[in-house]
Formats: structure tokens, sequence, C-alpha cells
């Protein structure tokens, strides 16, 4: 089949903040202990920092990552993991039913987040505990004061302070499986109050409101309105979250998802316009979509495996080509809306519904989907573009109607370049695809594709991963099911 996709760079959507391809790492499952920690692995660091996951991750050029939960946030005592690891108590740990040692905490967090080059964006626990212990957490982590905290991360080896400037007011509060969960009026009214807190003792961070854990909440809509009711002044950020599958194997439906996430966002932008409208603000409510991904396979998993291990396996997702495809197409949809979305983390980043997977005392792999998130980490930088492209669509089964082409262009000023990302949601047929782009020629074409849908990548068998395409003049092919990445310079 053949499209048109025309691209004019003075038609702007916004400026992409780099903190749209952000990550998650939770104290879950195998992410910290096995994951980003594992003093035993022979390619550990002095801090006991997995080398080879500190390199991964590196490539990834992660900008922030979310810490420490996650539903694990809403139980967990932060002072638990800081100073002599000898001294740290094990804890039942009761988002995921396993046991906490503490080995890691903040202290060991911010070292780890300091060596791959990325921002923290810490989370204040608002299940079991309040605006008290979230003051104090951030007298710890940014203060240079004469005070308690303060001191006391000093006594632990740490003069300079932290400098977390992105918080979260505790984790998906509306939803009944959180530790403490609240309702909307009750957590409003909490998140108002430590968010006032946390900006007296610092008033330079940002901050971030819980909204939705899912757009098929029944509470979607009033939960965000009535907490905006309360906080809309307060905070910087609402959050969204949401995770896609494909139980059903419907494909073309699947990859229809991407358009889920866009009318999420969309709609959710015009609740925050909304009380910004009956609050007479002058202040646009930006988001944070701080979860995001394919997750199926394992959800749930907890309630079945065996209670209080250590770093069991959890929710260790193996992802497919199908599902890299989808994550593609979902960094795009964070891309054209860069004009209300200004964060968003990827969840997570190794070994729990993973783009990174590490063996216990072992090695480490990429999945599937490592490679459109690195691309569009990399190459996804400057100015998104609105676009109008032409070509056929499918019905999905709500039956909306699905172009088989999904893009996002973006336009960087820096190299005076346009990248273009493209996904061919046809099972069966490439697309020819014309480009109406004047005065750029294309320079290059990075291509991800299997002819296996389900194929997937294993340790010591990355055989799902991007190849570069010859470029030549005219006409672009994009393969039936593929990933592309398009490079057009003057
Ligand atoms: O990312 C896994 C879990 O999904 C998080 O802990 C929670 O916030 C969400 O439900």
């Amino acid at each position: 089949m053949k499209a048109t996709l025309t691209i004019d760079k003075d038609h702007q959507i916004g400026n992409i903040d780099r903190r749209i391809y952000g990550s998650f790492i939770e104290h879950l499952g195998r992410a910290v202990y096995g994951g980003i920690y594992e003093p035993t692995n022979n390619n550990a660091d002095e801090c006991g920092f997995r080398r080879d996951v500190l390199d991964m991750v590196r490539e990834l050029n992660v900008p922030i990552v979310r810490y420490p939960g996650g539903n694990f946030v809403s139980g967990y005592n932060w002072e638990d993991g800081i100073g002599d690891k000898s001294k740290r108590p094990r804890k039942m740990e009761l988002a995921w039913l396993s046991v906490e040692t503490n080995e890691v905490g903040v202290d060991e967090f911010q070292e780890w987040a300091k060596r791959v080059g990325s921002e923290v964006m810490m989370a204040v626990n608002l299940g079991t505990r309040g605006p008290d212990e979230a003051r104090n957490l951030i007298e710890y982590c940014n203060s240079d004061t004469d005070t308690y905290y303060a001191n006391l991360r000093r006594k632990n080896g740490f003069e300079k302070p932290f400098g977390f400037k992105l918080w979260c007011l505790g984790n998906e509060m509306d939803g009944d499986w959180q530790i403490c969960h609240k309702t909307a009026d009750e957590y409003g009214r909490v998140a108002t109050e430590a968010a006032k807190v946390l900006k007296w003792v610092d008033p330079s961070i940002e901050l971030v409101a819980c909204g939705s854990s899912d757009p098929n909440m029944p509470t979607y809509g009033e939960w965000e309105r009535t907490v905006l009711d309360h906080t809309y002044d307060y905070v910087d950020y609402l959050s969204l979250h949401c995770y896609y599958g494909n139980k059903a194997k419907n494909t073309p439906d699947f990859l229809a998802r991407a358009e889920d996430m866009d009318k999420f966002i969309k709609n959710t932008a015009k609740i925050c316009d909304e009380i910004k409208a009956k609050k007479n603000s002058d202040k646009t409510l930006m988001l944070s979509f701080d979860e995001w991904n394919v997750w199926y396979r394992t959800k749930d998993e907890e309630k079945t495996a065996q209670r209080w291990q250590i770093a069991p396996h959890l929710l260790e997702e193996k992802y497919t080509f199908e599902d890299a495809l989808l994550v593609g197409c979902m960094l795009m949809t964070l891309q054209n809306n860069s004009d209300r979305v200004k964060v968003a983390c990827l969840a997570q980043l190794v070994n729990v519904i993973a783009p990174i997977m590490t063996e216990n005392d072992g090695g480490a792999w990429r999945q599937s989907i490592f490679y459109p998130y690195m691309y569009a980490s990399l190459y996804g930088n400057g100015v998104a573009l609105n676009t109008s492209c032409e070509v056929n669509s499918y019905k999905s089964s709500e039956g909306w109607d699905i172009p088989y082409l999904y893009t996002s262009s973006i336009y960087n000023s820096e190299n005076d370049e346009i990248v273009v990302f493209a996904v061919n949601r046809s099972l069966d047929e490439k697309i020819e695809l014309d480009i109406k782009l004047e005065g750029y020629e294309l320079c290059s074409h990075i291509e991800l594709y299997s002819s296996e849908l389900d194929a997937s990548n294993e340790m010591g068998n990355e055989r799902i991963k991007p190849e570069e395409r010859k470029v030549s003049r005219g006409e672009i092919a994009l393969k039936e099911h593929s990933w592309n990445m398009l490079i057009f310079k003057r």
C-alpha cells in the first residue's frame, strides 16, 4: 500500500521534554536485588552495582528514574534504607508479599543514578505514612541546613544534598490494592498538606499528584476532578498510568492501543483544564505519564508466588517482537503529546516488566522493547511536529478507524535534522512511503523487524535487534509489521 506523510517544521506540537524518556526502578522482584545491585556478581563494582546493567542503562540514555515505587512506596519506611547496612531491618513487604532486606535505599540509589547519568524522581509514602515522614525525607535528601535530617545524611557520608527535583505524592492511591488506599477526598487532602511541607523545605522542587492508575478505573474522571479540586494550586503535574496487553491474541487491536493512550492523555488534559477554568487559575497543569508499558502475561503473579522470598522472580515479562511494535507506538504517542506530557516512565527498567534482564550471578541481555526505547531517547529530541498522513485504515474491534501507519516527526534544530519514527501496523503489506518535506533528504533508515511476531530475545541470543537499511532516492519501503526510524538532513 502507499502512504504520504507531509511534514512542515513550522507546524509544531511542542518541545519534547527529555524526561518523557524516563524509567522506573521499584523494590519489586529482582529489579533492585539481582538487577541493579548484586555484590556477589563477578561484574559488580565497588558499591555492589552490576556493571553490565550500568552499561545497558547508559546505552538507553535514561534522563530520570522513578524510585522506590510503585505499590512498594505505600508501605515503605525510608529510614530503614539509610546508614550502616548491618543495622538495616528486614521487613515484610506487603505490596508484593516479599522480604525487603533494605540493603539498598536512597543512599545507594542516588549513587547508582549518578553512575548512569539519570536524575531521581523520588516518591513519598502517602499510604501508611504522611506529611511528617515526607518532610523529613526531603530534608535528608535536599537540605543543607544544620538540622537533624540534613546532619544525618552528612553522618552517613553524604556532605552534599542529593538535590532531587521531582517528587511523587504517593502512588496509585485510587486502587484498592494499594496499601492504605484512599478516597479521592482523603488523598486530595493529604497530598495537599504533603505538598505544602515539601515545598516549604525545598521551594525549587516540582510535585506530581496521583491521577488514575488506569483509564478503565470506575473512578476515572471523578478521581481527577476531586484530587485537583484539592491540589491544583500546590502541584505541577498529574500522573497517568497504563499498561496494555494482548490476551485476546488480536494483533491489529493490540497495535491500536496507541490510540487509546492518546485518548487517555487528551481526556486527562481536558479534565485538568476544566479545573483550571473552575478555579480561574493562570496555571496549566502538565502531565506525568509515570507508568506505561506492555504488561499482561505476569499480572497478579505475586498472588500465587511463594510468599516472603527475598528478590523473587516476579513480573519477568518476556517481551516479544509484537510488544516492541506497541512500545514504539506508545513512545510516538508521548512525543505527539509533548505540549502536555512533560515526564513519562517506562515501567520498569531491569528484570520487572523491563527492557533489561539479568541472570542471578550471571549476565544480562536486552529485550525486544529495549530498541524502540533507546532510539526514541537518543534521537527523539527537539520539537514534535504536527504532520498529515494519507494512508489506508482498518477497524479496531471498538469500531475505531486505525491508520496502518503510525508516526511521529521531530525537528532537531541543533543538528538541523528531522527524525521520523514510523510503525507499519499492516500484518501482510509493506508501505511505500512518500515523504513530502522540502529541503531535506533521507540519510538514515533504521529498521526493527522480525518475520515472527512472537519472537523474543534470550540470554546469549539477542536475535531481535535493529538493522541499518540502505538508503536510496525515491520511495521508502516500510516492511509489514515493522518499526522504523528515518533521519532527514539538509
Ligand atoms: O509497575 C508495577 C506496578 O504497577 C506498580 O508498583 C504499580 O504502581 C502499578 O500498579
